[in-house]
């Protein structure tokens, strides 16, 4: 295999590109996890990551993938049997569904056509007929990252709070954490999933749990079995800023790096970013002429844009030519979308030089690999990413 130069070029919604600044805080010595210095450690990150979920509540933190964080919110909060509220949106949300239905859970599936979010009406007819309060919890995925759908979280809360329905609100923020705005306490969530991957700008292999008081106080009688998830042993060694089990001690040091640095950016700056990132991505979308999955601008994504194909044309051939000339991954159709639509991830640490460089390997490889399309995506990006420039440049000068 020939060198290929120049740091590969990760589009990808997830894992996106590791900062140089994580990179090295990782890289630091293990130390030893029951010691002195990594009680300190821990008591700072899991105070520091409340910030970003937007709560003065409790975050747990696993050493896992984000899909073992689905696993304890729901372990942590129902029995086996009940009954939970669970939106088709997507690939994700699919396979929410599919780690629901095998813990045993009674999972009440709202289909949908993978370009559209939550619909909150559905919510509150659902949850209104529900008289005897079957439904014990709603499971919602805020940004669904196979389609760029996202869903408002705070009214789907309150429609919730319409039907007057005591469910708890369990939220998928994997692709959305310090990416899309997301307020766990203010949006009345119940427990919020998420992953390090992501807005996060580490590498994979943390998840998290944000949790309510009236989450905590389910999950003293939720009775599905849950050992490693275990909300009340991990909280107990938490207190201290211990672990049960050995933490993923070099993850955690990157993320108290990514925390300082959201911190210097702002997380309002950090969202602002995301937003003008995805803008000047579906302008780019619209003058080549290509079709966006989501349909609804008010549930277009901030953190990633997922893209029809025209028909007749094999998305993973596309794809496979713009990772094989330009050493750019995309992220590929998943589930239904498979080769029909692929992604660009414009999420984590990511600039405007760097969506130029994105759209700039997009819009050669559609030629190259005979994608009609038309030219121009690149420039209308950057001439849209150029004109918000000037908005905020002009009154700071005056
Ligand atoms: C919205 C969403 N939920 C869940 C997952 C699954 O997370 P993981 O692959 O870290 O287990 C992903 C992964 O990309 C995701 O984007």
């Amino acid at each position: 295999m020939s060198y290929s130069s120049g740091r590969q070029f990760v589009q990808l919604p997830g894992p996106t590109n590791v900062p140089e600044r994580i990179l090295r805080a990782t890289s630091r010595p293990t130390i030893d996890h029951r010691g002195p210095e990594f009680g300190r450690l821990g008591l700072e990150i899991l105070e520091g990551i409340k910030e970003v979920f937007q709560t003065s509540g409790t975050v747990v933190i696993y050493p896992s993938s984000g899909s073992g964080a689905w696993e304890g919110a729901l372990t942590n909060t129902l029995s086996p049997g009940d009954k939970i509220l669970m939106f088709e949106i997507g690939q994700f949300a699919a396979l929410w569904i599919q780690v629901a239905v095998k813990l045993g859970l009674d999972v009440d599936v709202v289909p949908g056509d993978w370009r559209h979010g939550v619909d909150p009406q559905v919510v509150e007819a659902r949850l209104a007929e529900d008289r005897s309060h079957k439904i014990k919890a709603v499971g919602v995925v805020h940004n669904e990252t196979s389609s760029g759908v996202t869903s408002s979280v705070r009214a789907v809360r309150a429609a919730i709070d319409r039907a007057g329905h005591p469910a708890l609100l369990l939220v998928d923020a994997i692709s959305s954490l310090a990416s899309i705005d997301y307020r766990h306490e203010e949006w009345g969530v119940d427990v919020t999933v998420a992953g390090s991957q992501k807005g996060l700008m580490l590498p994979p292999g943390l998840g998290f749990n944000a949790i309510s008081k009236k989450a905590l106080a389910a999950s003293k009688s939720a009775r599905l079995p849950r050992s490693y998830w275990d909300w009340e042993a991990m909280l107990t060694s938490n207190a201290k800023g211990f672990f049960p089990y050995t933490p993923a001690t070099n993850l955690l040091y990157g993320l108290r790096e990514s925390l300082q640095m959201l911190r210097e950016e702002g997380l309002q700056n950090v969202f602002q970013r995301h937003k003008r990132h995805g803008e000047a991505t579906r302008r780019a979308v619209r003058a080549w002429g290509l079709e966006n999955v989501a349909l609804d601008p008010k549930e277009y994504s901030h953190s990633v844009t997922a893209i029809y194909m025209p028909s007749g044309h094999s998305a993973d051939e596309f794809r496979k030519v713009v990772l094989e000339r330009f050493n750019m991954p995309l992220g590929t159709g998943l589930g239904k979308l498979q080769d029909k639509a692929f992604r660009i991830g414009h999420m984590g640490d990511f600039n405007d030089l760097m969506l130029a460089g994105t759209l700039g390997g997009v819009e050669m490889g559609l030629d190259i690999a005979g994608v009609p399309h038309r030219k121009g995506g690149i420039a209308a990006a950057l001439d849209f990413l150029t004109e918000s420039l000037k908005e905020v440049a002009t009154p700071a000068r005056a």
